[in-house]
C-alpha cells in the first residue's frame, strides 16, 4: 500500500516521461526558438550557429545538449531541425543495440537532416566507433562477411547534424565528446520562466488559470518544465471538481498539497531521502550506495532525478566523503541542526 503510494507520488514529480506526458507534451513543445522560454544563453548562441550554418549553406555542427531530465533537450533538438528546415530522426542510446542498427539509420538520412540521439551516454562502445568517422568525415566502414572472405567497404553518408542529449556529460567518452562542435548545458528554470511556460501551456490546452495559480505551480515544479506541465494538468482536476474550473492560487495550493508536494516542490521521496540521512546517518556524509539501499531507490535515479534539485536549492551537498544534508535542509524539515559529523558544519568551523 505504502509502496503504491510512493510510486504514485514519485511519478508525479519525477522528470521522466510517462505515457500521458508523451501525448500532451508533443502538443506543448514550442517549434521555434522564439517560442522557447528560458535557457537564454544556450538559445542566443544556438541562434547564431543556426543562422551562420544557413548563410554558408552548410549543415550545423554536431550539438551536445546536457543537463538534468525534463529541461527540454528533445524540444530543443526539434527546434534546431525546424529552424534549419530539415527533417529530424529521433532515437536513443539504448535503442541502438548493434552497429547495423546505426548504419541503417545513418544511411537513410537525407542531406542536412538532424539525427537526435537521446541518452547518448548509453551507446555501447562498438556502436560508438561507427559514429566517430560518420561525425568527422561523413563516412562509415562496414565489414561484410566473415573470416577470409570478409570485405571492408566504405560508405559515404549524406551530411547530417548529430544532436546528442545526456543527463550525464561526465559519462560520455572523450573521443565522442570531442567530436561535438557545440556543447550546451541546460540549466534549471526559475519561477518566472516556469510560470510563463505554465501560462503558455494553459492557453494551448484551454485550461483557465490566473497569474497567482501559475506562480504557485511554477514554484513547486523543481525547476523543470515537464513537471510544471504535469502539475498544471493535475491542478486542473482539482479546479474543475472544487473551484469552478479556474486554477486560482487557492486551487493550485490545495491540489499540490493533496499531492504531498510542498511549497518548494519536494515530494515524499525527497523528504524520505533527507530524513533517512538525518535519522540514520546524522545528516552525513553518507555514500550514494548507502542512501540508495536505505530508501530503496536506484542510485542513478537518486543522482539524476532527486539530487540535482536538492543541490540546486541548497539542501544537499556533495563532498568527497559523501552526501550531507545542509543546515537549510534541516530547517526545511523543521529539525534542529546539531552539526553532527556533517562536513558542511566542519567546513563552517574551519572557516571560523
Ligand atoms: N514547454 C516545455 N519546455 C518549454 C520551454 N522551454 N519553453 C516553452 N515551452 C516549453
Amino acid at each position: 500500500m505504502i509502496e503504491n503510494e510512493m510510486d504514485f507520488e514519485s511519478r508525479l514529480s519525477a522528470p521522466e516521461y510517462t505515457n500521458e506526458d508523451n501525448e500532451i507534451e508533443n502538443s506543448l513543445r514550442p517549434k521555434q526558438l522564439a517560442d522557447y522560454i528560458g535557457q537564454e544563453k544556450a538559445k542566443e548562441n544556438l541562434s547564431v550557429y543556426i543562422q551562420a550554418a544557413k548563410l554558408r549553406n552548410e549543415p550545423l555542427d554536431h550539438v551536445l545538449l546536457y543537463g538534468p531530465p525534463g529541461l527540454g533537450k528533445t524540444t530543443l533538438a526539434g527546434i534546431i531541425a525546424n529552424e534549419l528546415g530539415v527533417n529530424i530522426r529521433i532515437t536513443s542510446g539504448p535503442a541502438i543495440e548493434k552497429q547495423g542498427d546505426l548504419v541503417a539509420i545513418l544511411s537513410n538520412l537525407e542531406s542536412g537532416d538532424v539525427l537526435f540521439i537521446d541518452e547518448i551516454h548509453r551507446l555501447n562502445r562498438t556502436v560508438e566507433e561507427i559514429l566517430y568517422p560518420a561525425m568527422e568525415d561523413g563516412k562509415i566502414d562496414i565489414i561484410i562477411g566473415k573470416g577470409p572472405s570478409a570485405r571492408s567497404y566504405q560508405l559515404s553518408l549524406p551530411k547530417f547534424t548529430l544532436v546528442g542529449a545526456t543527463t550525464r556529460a561526465g559519462q560520455i567518452s572523450a573521443p565522442l565528446r570531442d567530436r561535438f562542435g557545440v556543447i550546451l548545458r541546460l540549466e534549471m528554470y526559475n519561477q518566472n520562466e516556469l510560470a510563463e511556460i505554465v501560462r503558455r501551456s494553459s492557453k494551448i490546452l484551454n485550461i483557465p488559470l490566473d497569474d497567482k495559480g501559475a506562480y504557485q505551480i511554477a514554484g513547486r515544479s523543481r525547476g523543470t518544465p515537464r513537471i510544471a506541465n504535469r502539475l498544471l494538468k493535475r491542478s486542473r482536476d482539482f479546479a474543475e471538481v472544487k473551484y469552478d474550473g479556474v486554477i486560482t492560487e487557492e486551487a493550485a495550493m490545495e491540489a499540490l498539497s493533496s499531492m504531498e508536494i510542498d511549497e518548494l516542490g519536494l515530494d515524499s521521496v525527497d523528504r524520505r531521502l533527507l530524513m533517512t540521512m538525518i535519522r540514520n546517518y546524522n545528516g552525513g556524509p553518507v555514500g550514494l550506495e548507502t542512501i540508495s539501499a536505505a530508501i530503496g531507490e536506484e542510485s542513478v535515479t537518486i543522482e539524476d532525478v532527486y539530487e540535482p534539485y536538492l543541490m540546486q536549492i541548497g539542501f544537499l551537498a556533495r563532498t568527497p566523503r559523501g552526501r550531507c544534508v545542509t543546515h537549510a535542509g534541516y530547517q526545511h524539515l523543521g529539525i534542529p541542526f546539531n552539526g553532527g559529523n556533517n562536513s558542511e558544519n566542519t567546513q563552517q568551523k574551519l572557516d571560523l
